[in-house]
């Protein structure tokens, strides 16, 4: 990147079609809110400055974003169109020479490469406007691009503004430009809005470079998969399993076994080691740790704060949740662990329950390495079980009592 580059994250939209009273852009795609891909994106990119303009129920988006690197919000109070949410930026980016790139906040799919590439055609060809296209199977629902005989950009027309041949055009607009900020501003005072939503479109900015003989650029560089926003909670399911499909080949490429891809969900925030093998119908859901040469599921429920170290064995029907399992340790069959810290090489029998919770707190268990907990033991929190022990089948292991029991 030679010019410096900011990023307009349009995100004010309510979103009729979700129906939900979640702000759309919070709504999670395997197990981060959609507009954390297009942050990063941008950041991957090596875009430092982002501006999220936010709308409905602003508040919260904030609080989401608030004090990540680079991240400020400016509020759209009335969602005129996406020329009126990119105008309303203007002060924001007062002191701001250079390229802006503006983009949707609910497109999760995203990649920076593709960002890159826009970046560096606009500012290689130094560009007044450039825009990424995806050519489509299926164009309904987006701006259709319009080239003259030689391929050159004429403009974008939107759906509801499409003549019945212009409705077959394939090349689609799936919202990544890339404009010389200054002439993004000026162009936008020209806007009006007057077109059958009757809203201020960011695609007349492009018309009206364009018509004042300004070089703009459309490079066919968006993958199909990517230009899918979210608009509905199907197209959020959808999107969900292409990012599904990205997070299980980072990991297979890394040396993770997944026996069943279409039968595993795995969030985008897990870290697995090599040689890890996860079994059928295993969702591993938030912040988890595995380690190398792991074995977990069929049927595993692992949720935020799990860490297995290496050479652990999570079984069938075992529900973990802010837990330690040290090298070496198994829990084959049926077990719930919450919040213990557990060390090296203890068997944890099956139907293993932990009980953390007193209906008022949650507490914390430890067990020692090389202990061996027999088949439906109950460790009841706040307990710490030292190491070697031996518990029997079916104990009841509680403060004093337990502790005493297992020493003698
Ligand atoms: C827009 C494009 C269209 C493109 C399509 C999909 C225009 C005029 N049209 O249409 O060419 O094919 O996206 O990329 O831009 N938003 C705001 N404030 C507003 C209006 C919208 O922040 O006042 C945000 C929305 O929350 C959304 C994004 O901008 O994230 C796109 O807006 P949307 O209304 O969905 O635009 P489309 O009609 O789909
Ligand atoms: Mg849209």
């Amino acid at each position: 990147m030679t010019r410096s580059t900011a990023a307009i994250i349009l995100a004010a939209g309510k979103s009729t079609r979700m129906v939900t009273d979640l702000p759309k852009v919070l709504h999670e795609v395997c197990g981060r809110p959609m507009l954390a891909y297009v942050l990063d994106a941008c950041r991957g990119a090596g875009i430092k400055r982002l501006i999220v303009v936010v709308g409905y129920r602003k508040e919260d988006v904030i609080a989401a974003f608030q004090g990540e690197p680079g991240v400020s919000f400016v509020d759209q109070a009335e969602q005129k169109g996406t020329g009126h949410a990119v105008m309303v930026c203007r002060d924001a980016l007062a002191d701001f020479e250079g390229d802006v790139v503006v983009i949707a906040g609910d497109m999760p799919l995203v990649r920076s490469e593709t960002l890159e590439l826009l970046l560096d055609t606009h500012q290689s060809r130094t560009s007044a406007v450039t825009l990424a296209t995806a050519v489509l199977p299926d164009p309904t629902g987006y701006g259709r691009i319009i080239r003259d005989k030689y391929g050159n950009l004429e403009g974008i027309v939107e759906e509801s503004d499409c003549t019945p041949a212009q409705r077959e055009i394939r090349e689609v607009n799936p919202s990544y430009y890339c404009f010389d900020k200054r002439l993004l501003f000026e162009a936008l005072d020209q806007v009006r809005p007057d077109n059958v939503k009757g809203e201020y479109y960011l695609t007349d900015a492009l018309h009206i470079l364009v018509g004042r003989g300004h070089r703009a650029l459309a490079i066919t560089a968006v993958p199909p998969e990517d230009a899918m926003g979210i608009n509905s909670r199907e197209h959020l399911a959808e999107v969900g399993r292409v990012m599904q499909n990205r997070i299980q080949r980072r990991l297979m490429a890394s040396g993770v076994t997944i026996v069943d891809p279409p039968n595993t969900w795995i969030d985008v925030r897990a870290e697995i080691g090599r040689d890890t093998v996860i079994h059928p119908f295993s969702y591993i859901h938030g912040r988890v740790r595995i380690g190398r040469r792991c074995s977990v599921g069929p049927f595993a429920y692992l949720r935020d704060g799990t860490v297995l170290a290496d050479d652990v064995v999570v079984g069938v029907f075992t529900e973990l949740k802010n837990s330690t399992l040290g090298s070496g340790t198994r829990a084959r069959h049926l077990s719930y662990i919450g919040d213990a810290e557990i060390g090296e090489r203890v068997n944890i029998g099956a139907g293993t329950l932990f009980a953390n919770f007193d209906g008022q707190r949650i507490h914390r268990a430890t067990v020692g390495s090389d202990t061996y907990v027999g088949q439906g033991a109950i460790i009841v929190a706040p307990i710490e079980v030292s190491a070697s022990a031996q518990i029997g089948h079916g104990t009841v292991v509680k403060k004093g009592h337990g502790e005493a029991r297992e020493k003698g």
